[in-house]
């Protein structure tokens, strides 16, 4: 692995060998057991929006690797690209400080614009409605915790489709499980993109469109919630007040629910889980944020260190 910008990058055994290798960033870290892997080693972090988990994940992981960590959050108006600076030339100047560069930026795309750029391996944090890579792989290592198995379930991915790099970012890696059916849960103006469709369709992975997510939540193992993005829907303000409150998780819709199922949903929410859901053993969703620095723990060592 050089970069990681989008999550069909892995097949099956890679993800198998860094599950590996995070179960063990778990154990290290739930013993407390020290461990300076990276000690003498720099990651930049290079926020172009906000984050709360991914950029302070990241940096925990580094941190708990002996690794040590440069970052400038808010890059639009905290780095030279307030100035005019562009995308390459900011990653062509970081590169010549840090080993290894994680990126969060607005615009799909601009993750393979920054790593055909760069020298040294760049994750991406995100970006734009393109994709998260590294949620999905967290995703996948919950999910396998979770229910004990990533073939044979069914997931419902909910709520803002279209601009959601989460769930795109998952929809491409459960494509490479055994029967996974995958039902899409989305407002009319939030609705899948035709590009995951058609390729869940190449690879034979069943899938459903679905207006009612009562009618899913009695079938499914995985209930993958997300939120609906105000940010991208700025010049369709009426688009967003259709979308939002269309679906939420509450308690009533959990008693639909399987007893072995679980709801997971990247985070922030802003209503679309009830805070009364929290306390329900299958609310996954902060132990999906925890299982987040293991396995960027495990992509770090994997990038910089190798098996
Ligand atoms: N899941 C996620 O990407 O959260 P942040 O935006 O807080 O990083």
């Amino acid at each position: 692995l050089a970069s990681v910008v989008e999550s069909q990058q892995f097949d099956r055994p890679m993800l198998e060998e860094l599950f590996e290798v995070a179960r063990e960033m778990e154990r290290i870290t739930e013993d407390g057991s020290e461990c300076k892997i990276l000690a003498g080693k720099v990651m930049g972090t290079l926020f172009y929006e906000p984050s709360t988990r991914t950029r302070l994940s990241f940096e925990t992981a580094m941190c708990r690797l002996g690794g040590k960590v440069v970052s400038t959050e808010n890059a639009r108006e905290f780095s030279s690209v307030a100035k005019g600076e562009t995308l390459e030339d900011t990653i062509r100047t970081l590169e010549q400080y840090v080993d290894v560069v994680v990126l969060r930026h607005f615009q799909a795309g601009s993750a393979r614009i920054a790593a055909d750029a760069a020298s040294v391996p760049l994750i991406s944090a995100g970006d734009g409605p393109g994709q998260h890579p590294t949620q999905a792989l967290l995703d996948i290592y919950t999910i396998q915790k979770e229910i004990g198995r990533v073939d044979d379930t069914k997931v419902a991915l909910v709520g803002d489709l279209a601009n959601g790099r989460t769930a795109r970012s998952l929809a491409y890696i459960l494509s490479k499980f055994r029967n996974v059916k995958l039902y899409f849960v989305a407002p009319d103006v939030a609705r899948i993109n035709e590009d995951i469709k058609e390729h869940l369709t190449e690879c034979g992975c069943e899938w459903e469109e679905v207006d009612n997510l009562q009618s899913v939540a009695s079938e499914v193992d995985v209930l993958y919630q997300t939120r609906i993005q105000k940010e991208r829907y700025g010049d369709r303000p009426e688009d967003y007040e259709k979308a939002q409150g269309k679906f939420i998780v509450d308690e009533d819709l959990m008693r639909l629910m399987k007893q072995d199922a679980v709801v997971m949903h990247p985070l922030p929410r802003v209503g679309e889980i009830t805070p009364q859901v929290d306390a329900d053993p299958r609310a996954a969703y902060f132990r999906q944020a925890k299982n987040g620095l293991y396995i960027r723990m495990a992509l770090l060592a994997t990038l910089l260190k190798g098996k």
